[in-house]
C-alpha cells in the first residue's frame, strides 16, 4: 500500500448504502487507493435527499471542508445509486403500465439527482491530474442494444443519465484535460434491485465481484475513455 501522501487524494461514493454501493465503498477503504474515502447516500452523516438540491449542495459543501481541512483532492466521485422497483411502483411491461408517479420517481432517483451530483461535485474535482466520475448506469439503457422494450421508465431514465454523462465529460475535459467522465455498466448483480428479475440463465455476479471488476475498470480507464458507456469488463458499449 502506497504512504498516504503518495495515494491520490479523496474518493466519496454515493449510494454508498445499497448492495454494489456498500461493495464498492468497503473494496475502497480495503484497498487503500485513495487516502480518504467517504461514503454518501439517504443515510450519511449529510444525507442526500435528491429531491432536495440544497441537501446536495450542504453535501457538496462538506466535501469541500474536508478536502481543505486535509489538503486532499477529490480524484474519485462514484455515483451507486438508481430505482428500478419498490414502493413506487415496478417496471413497465407494457405501455399500457406507463404510471406518472414511477416515472417521476425513477427519473428522480437515476437522473434528475444524479444531474444535481455533477452540479454540486464537479466544481469540487481538480483542475489538474487525474480524476475520475463514474456513474452507474445500466446496459438496458441503450438505444442502440434495445432489442426486448419493457422497462419504459428504467431505459429511458439511464438513457437520460449517459446523455447527461456525456455531455459534462465534454465540459469537464475542457477543465481538465487529465479527466474521465463515464456511465458503467454493472453486469446483473446480486442486489435487491435484480432480485426480481435475476432469472435462471442470467450471469449473477455476487456485488463483491462486481465491485472489484469494476473498480478494475476504473483504474485502467484513460481521458480518450471520457463520456462512454463501459461495461465490467471494460468493453464501451453504444449508445
Ligand atoms: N443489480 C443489478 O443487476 C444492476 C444491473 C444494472 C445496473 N445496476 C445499477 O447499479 C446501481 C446500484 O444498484 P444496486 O444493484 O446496488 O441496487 P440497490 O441495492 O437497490 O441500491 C440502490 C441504491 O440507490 C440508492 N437509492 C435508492 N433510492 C434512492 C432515492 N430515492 N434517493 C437517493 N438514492 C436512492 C440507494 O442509496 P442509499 O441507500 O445509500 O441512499 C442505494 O445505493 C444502480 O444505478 C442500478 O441501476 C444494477
Amino acid at each position: 500500500m502506497a504512504p498516504v501522501a503518495q495515494r491520490p487524494g479523496l474518493a466519496v461514493v454515493v449510494g454508498a448504502g445499497g448492495g454494489l454501493g456498500a461493495a464498492l465503498l468497503a473494496q475502497l477503504q480495503a484497498d487503500g487507493s485513495y487516502a480518504r474515502v467517504l461514503a454518501l447516500g439517504r443515510s450519511s452523516e449529510r444525507p442526500i435527499d435528491y429531491a432536495q438540491e440544497a441537501s446536495i449542495a450542504a453535501a457538496a459543501q462538506a466535501v469541500a471542508g474536508i478536502c481543505d481541512q486535509s489538503g486532499l483532492e477529490l480524484r474519485l466521485l462514484l455515483v451507486a445509486s438508481g430505482f428500478l422497483h419498490g414502493e413506487a411502483g415496478q417496471p413497465e411491461r407494457s405501455w399500457s403500465h406507463l404510471d406518472m408517479a414511477y416515472l417521476q420517481h425513477v427519473f428522480l432517483v437515476n437522473t434528475l439527482g444524479p444531474a444535481l451530483l455533477i452540479k454540486h461535485f464537479f466544481p469540487l474535482l481538480p483542475k489538474r491530474g487525474r480524476c475520475v466520475a463514474g456513474f452507474v448506469s445500466a446496459r438496458v439503457g441503450s438505444i442502440a442494444d434495445n432489442a426486448l422494450g419493457g422497462w419504459y421508465g428504467y431505459r429511458a431514465s439511464k438513457a437520460a443519465l449517459n446523455q447527461l454523462v456525456k455531455t459534462a465529460s465534454i465540459e469537464l475535459t475542457r477543465r481538465n484535460p487529465d479527466s474521465v467522465c463515464l456511465a458503467l455498466h454493472p453486469g446483473t448483480v446480486d442486489t435487491a434491485l435484480s432480485q426480481p428479475f435475476a432469472k435462471t440463465g442470467l450471469k449473477v455476479r455476487p456485488p463483491q465481484q462486481a465491485a472489484r471488476e469494476l473498480l478494475g475498470v476504473i483504474t485502467a480507464v484513460q481521458p480518450a475513455d471520457t463520456g462512454t458507456l463501459m461495461d465490467y469488463q471494460g468493453q464501451t458499449l453504444p449508445f
